[in-house]
């Protein structure tokens, strides 16, 4: 019995040798094939709950803007939107056939469309914070080719 199952090991871990390198090349070119096609475009930051939605003086440790609607506009239009959550952070994610790096870094900003006065009610209730985009480089996730964009700093757009 032990015999049999001695040999069972030892077939399928010669199995297992002859496949993996396969499966290795075979994955190896689909992955080519795909990381050619998924790249993603990801819009991320941190609002801070300030007069200008940016980091205070006093770091991270400055207050964050929780439940924020922000808005990625292009020409005017919205393209996506995403909420911050308890952290202040949002995150956009886009594919590269809606709107390609170049329109973002040119043609568009994020918008905050939930007033300041609702993380203080000590900041204005009117006026929108504006901030255009900036890229940061690319990281591979997984097969994916996440290009990342931040927010270049805010600023407050008056009525
Ligand atoms: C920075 O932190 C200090 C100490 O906690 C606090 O007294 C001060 O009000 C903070 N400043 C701002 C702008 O939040
Ligand atoms: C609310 O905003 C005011 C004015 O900027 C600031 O002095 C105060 O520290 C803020 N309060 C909190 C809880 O962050
Ligand atoms: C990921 O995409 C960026 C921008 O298109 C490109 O410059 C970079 O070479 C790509 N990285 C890989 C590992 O394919």
């Amino acid at each position: 019995m032990a015999m049999k199952t001695l040999m069972f090991v030892c077939v399928l871990v010669a199995a297992l040798a002859l496949v993996a390198p396969m499966a290795e090349a075979q994955l190896g070119g689909i992955g080519g094939l795909i990381g050619n096609l998924l790249g993603l475009i990801r819009i991320t930051g941190t609002l801070f709950c300030t007069v200008d939605g940016n980091m205070g003086v006093n770091g991270t440790a400055t207050p964050v803007f929780p439940n924020a609607l922000v808005q990625l506009q292009c020409g005017g239009s919205v393209v996506s939107s995403s909420t911050t959550n308890g952290n202040g952070i949002f995150s956009v994610v886009l594919d590269p056939l809606q709107v390609l790096v170049p329109e973002l870094l040119n043609n568009c900003n994020l918008a905050v469309k939930t007033p300041l006065s609702n993380c203080n009610a000590s900041l204005p209730s009117v006026g929108v914070l504006i901030s255009s985009l900036q890229l940061v480089g690319s990281t591979l996730v997984g097969l994916l080719n996440v290009t990342n964009l931040i927010p270049a700093g805010f600023w407050v757009l008056r009525p």
